[in-house]
């Protein structure tokens, strides 16, 4: 079996399990989320109880409550919700490693944004998320992280200003990856680093009837509900890697500071109306503001497309694809870490490149996303005379 084939087969594999081990881990979020919000308080029960929800699924009912105090009976065996966080990161970091690390120079690095040597790309990424744990860790400690809101904005305008430097220093792709790995890292370090241990404490307090210091909850507390808030961003930035007109744009880090406030005000509402309390409508046409202008800035923010003179020939599309493109986009690609035409795209033969001018015209002359990272060197006037080819409607002659 060839190689290259191995690693799509892995990389296919490792991606099943981390989007699996995510809709896991997100969905038990938002199902403790809105249970605990749900939880009603009534006279008929335990005092030891915070409060009861029902609910009714696969035929039966269930009634759960939530003991603060230890109630007299456990049973040994304690579901502990953790394995689906790890997991997610586990596998997410081996893809990043599969997709970008394995060969920097292919996704990773666009020397039109920052000459990067591989080594310093992969060993830069590797060290931002690091210090994005450390720095967001010490932020929720200090006298910032004592006022919810305090800590909202202040880690907004670190976010915002993470994503920009991401986007000066990798692709855009390359960026975008980042920020979802940086986001994700801290979620998941919010859980491995605190939420578990302090949990663990507060239980073993629990059985030995002592108080648990209530400073453990309350910061176990705050970094679930900074989970819960950051869930649908991470979603879409690791979607988005697959719309390059997100990330294509000279304003790609004020499209996701856009989407960040919509999905914010999204979470908000979902979590206002899971209190039972009546939720404010008025934050849809709220979030859909900023989503509106992220997708503006994807148009405004688009490179222009160079223009030409004169009519172009076939053959000289022909040539310009052959040399520029079609190292990838072949039934068997000569480009190194390149194993099979990306996307199922072949542009080898004149059929098939006339067949696909739409695609050509929108990767190579709209985008510009493709050559990818421009590795095969394509020059502006190669752009606009596919351009002109197009636009003359791609004749073969
Ligand atoms: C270095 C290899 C390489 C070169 C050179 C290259 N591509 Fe690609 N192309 C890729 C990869 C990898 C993808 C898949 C990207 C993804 O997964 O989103 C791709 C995807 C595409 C797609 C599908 C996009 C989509 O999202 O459906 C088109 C169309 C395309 N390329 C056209 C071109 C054209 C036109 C050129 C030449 C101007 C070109 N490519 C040069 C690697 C390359």
């Amino acid at each position: 079996m060839p190689w290259g084939l191995l690693i799509d087969w892995a990389e296919l594999l490792v991606r099943w399990t981390h989007v699996i081990a995510g809709i896991a881990w997100i969905g038990s979020s938002f199902y403790f989320i809105a249970l605990d919000a749900s939880l009603k308080a009534h006279p008929r029960l335990d005092a030891r109880v915070k409060g009861e929800a029902w609910q009714v699924h696969g035929g039966g009912f269930y009634q759960m409550q939530k003991f603060t105090v230890a109630p007299d009976y456990l049973p040994d065996e304690l579901t502990w919700f953790k394995w689906e966080a790890y997991s997610t990161w586990i596998f997410g970091f081996a893809l990043l490693v599969l997709v970008y690390y394995l060969h920097p120079s292919v996704y990773l690095i666009d020397p039109a944004v920052l000459n990067l040597s591989p080594y310093d790309a992969v060993a830069g990424g590797i060290a931002s998320l690091v210090a994005g744990w450390l720095i967001y860790d010490l932020l929720c400690k200090s006298w910032i992280g004592q006022d919810t809101r305090r800590l909202a904005l202040v880690g907004f305008v670190l976010l915002v200003a993470v994503t920009f430097g991401y986007t000066h220093v990798y692709s855009g792709r390359g960026a975008f990856i980042h920020v979802g790995a940086l986001v994700g890292s801290i979620m998941v370090g919010n859980v491995f680093f605190l939420i578990i241990p302090n949990q663990r404490i507060v239980v073993r307090d629990l059985l030995a009837g002592r108080v648990p210091d209530p400073a453990l909850g309350n910061a176990a507390k705050q970094r679930s509900l900074h989970n819960n808030y950051l869930t649908l961003p991470v979603v879409f930035v690791m979607l988005s890697n697959h719309y390059a007109f997100t990330y294509a744009t000279r304003w790609s880090w004020l499209v996701l500071a856009a989407v960040f406030i919509a999905t914010f005000l999204v979470r908000h509402w979902f979590n206002a109306k899971h209190t039972g309390a009546r939720p404010d409508w008025r934050l849809w046409p709220a979030a859909a503001v900023p989503m509106a202008l992220a997708a503006l800035l994807t148009v405004l923010g688009q490179p222009r497309a160079a223009a030409g003179s004169g009519p172009v020939s076939f053959a000289e599309v022909q040539h310009i694809v052959g040399q520029r493109c079609a190292v990838c986009h072949a039934a068997r690609p000569s480009f190194d870490g390149i194993s099979e035409a990306p996307k199922g795209i072949l542009l080898d033969t004149p059929r098939r490149i006339a067949a696909l001018a739409p695609q050509i015209y929108q990767q190579a002359v709209v985008t510009r996303v493709m050559p990818l990272n421009n590795l095969t060197g394509i020059t502006e006037q190669e752009r606009a005379q596919l351009a002109q080819w197009v636009n003359a409607g791609a004749p073969t002659q």
